[in-house]
């Protein structure tokens, strides 16, 4: 079935053209000036519109089990809301239970995200040593799983130490694949968590307050020495911290290879947000917490440096009656926020019209640079002849306010609440076909399993 897009002003990472794109078997087949085809099922004029390749997101949580429950968006809610937030590509998380095996997680896994309704793919976190944990990560990676996930925080449930860390690291980067972390140091936060609860400090305030940034940025110094002492590729997830942006700046200088994300809610919101009472602030209750603007600026800046590569949004929502739970003891309070649906929205209003990054950084740190460090470029995040046919026709017009009342993912909380954005995914199109039209979801869509291939 083919699809022909007229006088698109086509923004990629590296280039921005202006011509016709024709689609055919979920495919870009041809990118030309004054395209005229015969037999064309559906034309779409996109005068005055920029087409960008398909929005991915590499951190996200659906489904994400927790002691309050799963995460309020799941495969279907939660890849929905992305479409229509001009997301076409999901990476999500294995996260195996104790003496489980990855490729037995994965599979779970892969069974709950059937009903995604976008390609989809997995960070797998190793969450102890086994005899077996370097032949299934090996056996991972000819599934398709080319990065893996470790946690220096969760030291309770999750996190690893650094001596596992460094041998998950070593078997990974003689296999080719990459390490991503969550970067705070686990033993010290849970130090201070205990600190607090004797002295009766149990509010969201001490939230924050029990996380401080030199322990993000602490596990990041140390994270890369790991690196580079095991010759693995290693990206720091969710940088909020202004003075880790020193140790990858200067690692990436050395020439080790070090890529880092942050996201929309470590640029745009800041440590404020925990004053005042239980139910206005247990929503902005995430690890790593919301920063001081400072922190806001620096990260601004290296995206806009591109000593960060990639924006995500760790999405995980949880309802108001799921945060609840740590009502009279934060260390309860289910972490994180939902997000997936307006990160190009933000990084458009905030980024682009504010001049902080120019539309092909924006599409770079939102879709190229996520395709090409976890292995589906060209597939992906770019609009190139070939390419999958993943394409967001933007209206830079638009304006909107955003609201939990409006939202499409499934939470009662937004924490972006109010906030103005301009701009809009007016058609969203996967593999061909035109799913969001003018702000709707107008057809139903299946998204598959991507298997991704190792860092060039
Ligand atoms: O607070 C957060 N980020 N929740 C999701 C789990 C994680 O740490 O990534
Ligand atoms: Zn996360």
């Amino acid at each position: 079935m083919k699809l022909l897009i007229k006088n698109a002003r086509i923004i990629n990472a590296d280039s921005t053209i202006e011509a016709d794109i024709l689609c055919d078997d979920g495919k870009i087949i041809r990118i030309e000036k004054d395209l005229y085809i015969e037999g064309v099922a559906e034309t779409i004029d996109a005068t005055d519109l920029y087409v960008f390749p398909g929005g991915i997101d590499p951190h996200v949580h659906m489904h994400l089990p927790s002691p309050a429950g799963f995460s309020s968006d799941n495969f279907l809610s939660g890849t929905k809301a992305a479409l229509l937030g001009g997301t076409t590509t999901i990476i999500d998380f294995v996260t195996p239970k104790k003496g489980e095996s990855l490729l037995n997680a994965l599979a779970k896994r892969k069974e709950e995200a059937f009903n995604s309704v976008i390609d989809y793919s997995f960070h797998v976190s190793p969450i102890e040593w086994r005899d077996t944990t370097a032949q299934e990560i090996k056996d991972c990676i000819k599934e398709g799983i080319t990065s893996f996930k470790i946690y220096m925080a969760y030291k309770k449930v999750i996190g690893i130490e650094n001596e596992v860390i460094s041998k998950v690291m070593k078997v990974v980067g003689e296999a080719g694949g990459m390490i991503t972390a969550h970067c705070e140091l686990g033993d010290e936060i849970e130090k201070l968590r205990d600190k607090f609860a004797k002295e009766g400090k149990l509010s969201p305030a001490f939230h924050p307050l029990s996380r401080p940034a030199n322990l993000e940025v602490e596990a990041v110094k140390e994270f890369i020495a790991m690196g580079k002492e095991a010759a693995c590729p290693v990206y720091v997830v969710h940088v909020s911290a202004k003075e880790s942006l020193k140790y990858i700046g200067k690692a990436q200088q050395k020439g080790q290879q070090v890529f880092a994300e942050t996201c929309p809610q470590y640029l745009l919101l800041d440590d404020s947000k925990y004053q005042g009472e239980f139910r206005k602030t247990a929503p902005y209750v995430m690890s790593p917490p919301l920063r001081e603007t400072d922190d806001s600026k620096a990260i601004w800046m290296a995206l806009g440096a591109e000593t960060i590569q990639t924006i995500g949004t760790d999405h995980c929502p949880f309802s108001l009656e799921q945060k609840r739970l740590g009502r009279d003891d934060f260390r309860k309070i289910p972490n994180g926020a939902g997000g997936v649906e307006h990160r190009l929205a933000l990084l458009y209003t905030f980024g682009v019209l504010q001049k902080k990054l120019s539309l092909n950084q924006f599409v770079n740190s939102t879709s190229t640079q996520v395709a090409k460090i976890f292995g589906i470029y060209p597939q992906k995040g770019v609009i190139q002849i070939g390419s999958d046919a993943d394409l967001v026709i933007w209206n830079p017009k638009t304006e909107h306010t955003i609201s939990a009342k409006t939202h499409h993912q499934n939470c009662d909380l937004n924490i972006y609440e109010g906030f103005q954005t301009k701009g809009e995914a007016c058609f969203v199109i996967t593999k061909g076909r035109i799913i969001v039209k003018k702000g709707q979801l107008v057809l139903k869509s299946k998204g598959s399993f991507l298997k991704r291939q190792k860092l060039d």
